[in-house]
């Protein structure tokens, strides 16, 4: 019997017009989940993305003993209280690398965990050494065996200061949990400054924590005894909505983009105006439209507020059409350029050397049948459809489950012809 799989199924050439409302943003949910376990009792997070990454970590915080009620698609209540264990289920944390969020609570829930160490994904290796080793400064001791991390804090966390070789997201986010219930006091220098830290920030502090400099590469963490459930809301997604604004530019007539706050595009927004792309901000959000055509440009992906590698692809997209030629370099993950193979199938010119990208902009794109590589390439991939002569087949619809809800759903509720369909 024939495999049956998703793929998402676009044809292209008609304009996108009308408004879309992004999600929570998952980048941010997933962390506050897993903070959950350090407030035993009843936390409720609304504006929660209804996507598989998240039901993934659902299922981890529930292997670990929480209650999930999922109240709508969008609210979950999560009872920590009768949370035991600290052992999480290998197979989940092999399947999403964000689990490993819930190192930081778990060990400042019992003093130990047991997390698998998070294999690598096709963008790169995805270490967690910079985790491990800020860790150590608080006072864990770590195991590494049979695939999973043994950490153990056998004198409780003591707060420390702690430099990051690099401004890792996950790092920060771990060092921030942890350091909330250590003893005395935290600094975490060259900090990740992305909007889903300052986020998981603000409900550690509505939870009785006392953080400042979230947000800022220093962030200072007073170690306090416990915390306690509270009610927040995740902030709006800035990639769902870069991605929807990156439409726009490819075919908005115009698109209006709410659910989120622009401020956290700031960079991408200068960007693509300086591609020719109008972009007006908005009650709620941003009017973006194109009317001549799109131009050329250089990017380099860094961290916040530099511009976001989770926004690579669908620029790639965009840079491909532009006339003229484009460098894009990406500094964060090894190997984040795979979708340019696909993207030239469909008609583009792009060469990789090493960490650059060379775009040599084309015409247009004729439809191809394409396989998305993560979850931001597939969306990307999708997006080049849009404007593609013909049909385009997108398989790898999996990954794009991961970090987008509705995701065609919406892009049709925007005028476009796009399907998910099942085939042999
Ligand atoms: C988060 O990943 C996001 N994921 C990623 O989004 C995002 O691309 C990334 O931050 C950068 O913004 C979630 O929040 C769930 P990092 P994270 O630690 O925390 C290396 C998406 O599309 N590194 O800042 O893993 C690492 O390998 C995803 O939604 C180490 O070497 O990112 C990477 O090359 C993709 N050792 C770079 O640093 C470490 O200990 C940045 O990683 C940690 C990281």
């Amino acid at each position: 019997m024939a495999e049956k799989r998703s793929i998402i199924h676009v044809e292209g050439g008609y304009p996108l017009s009308g408004h879309v409302t992004v999600e929570g943003a998952k980048n941010s949910a997933l962390k506050l989940m897993a903070a959950t376990l350090m407030a035993p009792g009843v936390t409720t997070l609304t504006n929660v993305p209804d996507n598989s990454d998240v039901h993934t970590m659902g299922k981890v915080l529930s292997k670990l003993g929480a209650r999930i009620t999922v109240c709508d698609a969008h609210t979950l209540q999560i009872d920590t209280s009768d949370v035991k264990s600290w052992v999480t289920p290998y197979e989940l944390v092999v399947k999403m690398r964000a689990s490993t969020a819930v190192l930081g609570p778990l060990l400042a829930r019992f003093g130990k965990a047991v997390v698998g160490m998070p294999g690598g994904c096709k963008i790169g290796a995805r270490k967690v050494d910079m985790h491990m080793m800020g860790l150590s400064a608080l006072g864990v001791d770590f195991q590494i065996g049979h695939g999973n991390i043994h950490a153990s804090a056998p004198g409780g966390l003591k707060g420390c200061s702690v430099t990051l070789e690099f401004p890792s997201v996950g790092a920060t986010e771990n060092l921030l949990m942890a350091g909330a219930l250590a003893h005395g006091k935290t600094v975490i220098d060259n900090a990740a400054c992305e909007p889903e830290i300052v986020d998981l920030a603000t409900m550690l502090n509505e939870m009785g924590a006392s953080i400042t400099g979230a947000g800022t590469p220093v962030i200072e963490i007073e170690g306090v005894r416990e915390l306690s459930p509270v009610t927040h809301g995740v902030i709006g997604d800035r990639i769902e909505a870069g991605t929807f604004v990156a439409a726009a530019g490819l075919v908005g007539d115009p698109v209006r983009v709410h659910g989120f706050n622009p401020d956290h595009l700031g960079l991408v927004l200068k960007k693509y105006e300086a591609m020719g792309i109008s972009i007006k901000r908005i009650e709620d959000g941003l009017l973006v439209f194109r009317e001549g055509s799109l131009l050329p440009t250089s990017i380099q992906t860094l961290p916040f507020p530099g511009f976001p590698t989770d926004l690579q692809a669908q620029t790639m997209v965009l840079l491909a059409l532009a006339e003229g030629d484009s460098v894009v370099t990406e500094n964060i993950f090894e190997n984040r350029f795979m979708m340019a193979a696909e993207l030239n199938r469909m008609g583009a010119h792009i060469r990789i050397e090493g960490h650059h990208a060379l775009i040599q902009g084309v015409a247009g794109f004729s439809g191809a049948p394409v396989e998305g590589p993560d979850l931001r390439a597939g969306a990307a991939l999708v997006l080049a459809g849009l404007v593609a002569d013909g049909y385009t087949d997108v398989s790898g619809v999996e990954y794009i489950h991961r970090g987008y809800e509705r995701f065609t759903d919406k892009l049709r509720g925007l005028g476009a012809h796009v399907e998910e369909i099942e085939v042999e």
